[in-house]
């Protein structure tokens, strides 16, 4: 196979971003969509010259691969006729609303030898790259914190705009499982997987059955701590926010850019300040200063930290995966941690902020 033929299902506000990042793509090409509401899947093929299919069984038998954009809770419902058409599956965020029903997904592609991948697009900005390796390769020194910070905002319009959004059984939750799960994954893969959370959670401005502030403290598996912060509720919306402090430096990220990147290579390197000396400026600040003067001049112009872009370089890389016969950089496995962390902070909630292990 030289070139894989996508089919997506789900013509509404997220598809467009898929069907231009294909259209930029070695390798890729849209030939089908599909959406249970027949006229918007006739608009899109219009629009992206490609097949309107009137089933989903119609859109696999001309497909190698599917991008499901449906509502969040039937991701896998979707996914699994999909996968058991023999057809490879790339869902849109979260990979489900529940990890019941994620599971099966993810059962159904093995089951069915297909590849599986969910979008998480900010996996592929450099920023959060670059800042990862940094945290796991020593750099920064142990861990100590982590947090992330969602403090977006949704008008109710926008919760009116469509009749799942808001809602426990098609969105799953509000402003953790449905924008901040986002900034939730890139914490968790950044500081290594999540321990256990205690949180709380309210419905404070929206009429919708779903939380719109929520704050949890978090313990990450080796040991630091942290807090996840997330809202549809703060006007006017804040850029989300990254702070991940090692023992040897602080890292701060703003909207996928660097805002501050102060790390003493010395201590870092010899564990200088390790064992709770007092961290003091060394000979080699200059260095550290200079390295964060070019990191934040660099991700100003990023184009990874641009909208569409992570999108596009996260569907190169499935179209690649198939061709290549390797894993997805993101596997439907990875994809269920950000929904782990998201269903034990909503226990937690539940049950007036208990500690709930992962
Ligand atoms: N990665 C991101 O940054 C990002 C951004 C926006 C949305 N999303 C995700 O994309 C998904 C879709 O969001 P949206 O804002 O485009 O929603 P939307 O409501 O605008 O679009 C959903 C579309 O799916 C169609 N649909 C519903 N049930 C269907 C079914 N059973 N079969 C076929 N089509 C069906 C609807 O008619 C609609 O056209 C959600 O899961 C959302 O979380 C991700």
């Amino acid at each position: 196979m030289s070139e894989v033929r996508f089919g997506l299902i789900g013509c509404g506000v997220i598809y467009k971003t898929h069907a231009d990042a294909l259209a930029k793509i070695d390798g890729a090409k849209l030939v089908a969509v599909h959406d249970i509401v027949h006229e918007k899947a006739c608009e899109a093929a219009d629009l992206y010259h490609c097949a309107p299919a009137k089933t989903i069984q119609e859109l696999c038998e001309l497909s190698d691969a599917v991008i499901v954009c449906t509502p969040s809770g039937l991701h896998a419902e979707v996914g699994v006729q999909v996968a058991q058409s023999g057809r490879h599956v790339m869902v849109e965020k979260p990979i489900d609303t529940t990890r019941a029903k994620a599971q099966s997904l993810v059962d159904a592609a093995k089951l069915a030898g297909v590849k599986l991948a969910t979008i998480s697009q900010h996996r592929f900005s450099s920023a959060i790259q670059r800042t990862r390796e940094a945290a796991q390769n020593g750099e920064l020194g142990d861990l100590l914190a982590g947090d992330a910070y969602v403090k977006w905002y949704r008008t109710q319009a926008y919760y009116d705009s469509g009749d799942w959004r808001g809602t426990w059984a098609l969105d799953g939750g509000g402003c953790l499982i449905n924008q901040g799960i986002h900034m939730i994954d890139m914490i968790q893969w950044i500081m290594g997987g999540v321990k256990s959370v205690q949180a709380q959670v309210r419905t404070a401005s929206h009429d919708i059955e779903v939380e719109d502030i929520a704050q949890a403290l978090i313990e990450y598996k080796n040991g630091a701590i942290g807090l996840i912060y997330g809202s549809t509720s703060f006007y006017p919306g804040l850029a989300e926010r990254l702070e991940v402090h090692g023992k040897h430096g602080t890292v701060i990220l703003e909207g996928d850019r660097v805002k501050m990147w102060k790390a003493d290579p010395v201590a870092a390197a010899e564990g200088l300040y390790g064992g709770g000396v007092m961290m003091q400026p060394t000979p080699n600040q200059h260095t550290a200063d200079q390295n964060e003067a070019d990191l934040v001049a660099s991700s100003i112009d990023d184009p990874t930290s641009k909208w569409g872009e992570q999108h596009r370089l996260q569907l190169e890389d499935f179209t690649w995966a198939i061709l290549d016969g390797r894993e997805p950089f993101i596997t439907g496995e990875a994809s269920m941690e950000p929904l782990k962390i998201i269903m034990a902070i909503y226990q937690s909630a539940k049950e007036d902020g208990r500690r709930i292990y992962l």
